[in-house]
């Protein structure tokens, strides 16, 4: 159980920021603000424990917001679990987003642990296919290890971490569909990671007065929020964001966090549909049953084979491969993510489970128990594409993504050059607009990681993606662990076989690893 026991009070009572500059009154954290709560949380391994905390309802993380039910977070400390004493004050700091489709998230009437709300509703046609409104916290798919803090059969992993004896930080986040009374935009990129950002300041600026090791952030979050996730470690500190932290009135503190937790990270966006093809591109969709049109599926898979080279990029270490490149991904995710997840899958089912599923999918040889599969096999089980064509940019700028570069009174643009060509929205074939290549930075952690090198980045990842989960390309969280571990990180990377997005099929080991990096 995370942290050692510190019993000495921390100085708190002063108002000076983690740089000892000032910090404004509102932002300073109140530790005696807060109710002692207790709950049934099942751990990791799907026990009940018996978990009282303090609980720290919702306050402002910035002096300016722009919306104060959405820019505020709460905090949740453990004193007790199943009656004994819990010394969190140097425990890791969990940062749990519930981030889901770029759409807005407020903990604005939260009463306790792991109640984030998704505001999912009016989603209109920007819903990321496959994704109801009511979403739960963290994504759509039940399917995930039951009982562990669940919420509808999803892993809920900021009960997991305070069952866990860490600090649990949970931040509300502005997101695309909000709008003013004068009806613009202003929670679209980059709000949320703006908003990710400011909350990492506020706790490190309250160093002392919030419980925890501020030197051991460890930011969670799925799908969108795993992208969000994924780019708050990549991007720590970095100065592109300054204006818009000043213009929130964020702490004037760092940014930067120790460990990310990424979790089917829809992300590399200006690069996705490339990449959705050159996975994806043969299957029918989901929707219409029907193959997409083969010759635009055609240029985007040579704009992938492209940007893919650029990339440079080895396979991980162990691998065996050199650089990959459109010729040899599809072997490499083979070798080294999904034969390894269906082996696993299969070696912990009985013998005659495993029977009865090789019985079925005859394209898996099972062979000294391993299972082996060819990569046209493995496409025709997963057997259909989530999205449409292009799957993120889309011509009609009916994506989700499409309102999440929204600007202004305009709720939807283009942000890829070759989408904003082949607009069949009556822009008539226009460039993208002259802010997107900026915005486009802000919102990618490849450009931190890769352009940047970002010495302040985190230097710890664990990225997690079902094995069918057609939401976006494999290549997109693979790409992500390459470019981590080029530049010499610890990344632990790994697929959940026959799971759909936003699948958590390891919660347990999640809490180990952070148990491990952060000791
Ligand atoms: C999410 C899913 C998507 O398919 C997408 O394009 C963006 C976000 C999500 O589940 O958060």
């Amino acid at each position: 159980i995370g942290g050692t026991a510190v019993t000495a009070q921390a100085e708190n009572t002063g108002s000076t920021d983690s740089k000892g500059g000032s910090l404004d009154q509102s932002l300073v954290f109140d530790r005696d603000d807060f109710t002692e709560k207790t709950e049934s949380i099942a751990d990791a391994s799907g026990v009940e424990r018996s978990v009282t905390y303090r609980f720290y309802k919702a306050r402002n993380y910035v002096t300016h917001p722009s919306d104060s039910a959405h820019q505020s977070l709460v905090v949740s400390v453990p004193v007790k679990i199943d009656g004994r004493t819990v010394h969190a004050s140097s425990a890791p700091i969990v940062l749990a987003n519930a981030v889901g489709g770029y759409m807005p998230s407020s903990v604005a009437d939260a009463a306790g642990v792991g109640q984030t709300r998704l505001e999912m509703t009016g989603m209109g046609g920007g819903l990321p296919s496959g994704m109801p409104s009511g979403m739960p916290p963290g994504g759509m798919d039940g399917s995930g290890a039951g009982g562990t803090g669940a919420v509808n059969g999803m892993v809920n992993l900021g009960k997991l971490a305070l069952v866990a004896g860490y600090v649990v930080v949970e931040p509300g986040t502005r997101g695309r569909s909000l709008t003013d009374s004068s009806g613009t935009y202003y929670g679209t990129a980059p709000a949320v990671i703006v908003d990710l950002k400011a909350a990492v300041r506020y706790i490190r600026a309250n160093k002392g007065r919030i419980p925890g090791n501020v030197e051991r952030i460890v930011s969670t979050g799925t799908s969108a929020g795993g992208a969000s996730s994924a780019l708050l470690g990549a991007s720590g500190d970095s100065k592109i964001y300054e204006p818009h932290l000043r213009e929130a009135g964020a702490a004037d503190a760092s940014d930067s966090i120790f460990a990310t937790g990424a979790w089917c990270p829809i992300t590399d966006l200006e690069h996705a549909d490339g990449a959705y093809e050159w996975n994806w591109g043969t299957l029918p969709t989901q929707t219409t049953g029907k193959t997409v049109d083969r010759s635009v599926s055609k240029e985007l898979q040579s704009q992938f084979a492209e940007y893919q080279a650029r990339l440079n990029l080895r396979g991980l270490k162990g691998s065996g491969f050199g650089k990959i490149t459109a010729r040899n991904y599809d072997a490499y995710l083979l070798k080294q993510y999904l034969q390894p997840s269906a082996t696993k899958y299969l070696a912990a089912l009985s013998d005659s489970e495993r029977e009865t599923y090789l019985a079925k999918s005859t394209f898996i040889a099972w062979k000294n128990n391993q299972a082996a599969f060819t990569w046209e096999g493995y496409l025709a089980h997963v057997a259909q594409r989530k999205k449409p064509q292009p799957a993120f940019d889309a011509f009609d700028l009916s994506a989700g993504e499409n309102n999440e570069f929204g600007k202004g009174a305009t709720k939807a643009r283009h942000f890829t050059a070759y989408s904003a060509k082949n607009d069949t929205t009556g822009l008539g074939g226009k460039r993208v607009d002259s802010d997107i290549p900026e915005k486009l930075q802000l919102m990618n952690p490849m450009f931190h990681l890769l352009e940047k090198r970002n010495p302040n980045r985190s230097k710890h990842w664990w990225i997690r993606l079902g094995a069918s989960d057609t939401d976006t390309a494999l290549t997109v969280a693979a790409n992500l662990a390459m470019a981590a571990e080029s530049l010499g990180d610890d990344v632990n990377h790994a697929y959940y076989w026959d799971k759909g997005h936003a699948t958590n099929e390891d919660p347990g080991d999640f809490i180990k690893w952070v148990a491990r990096v952060t000791g």
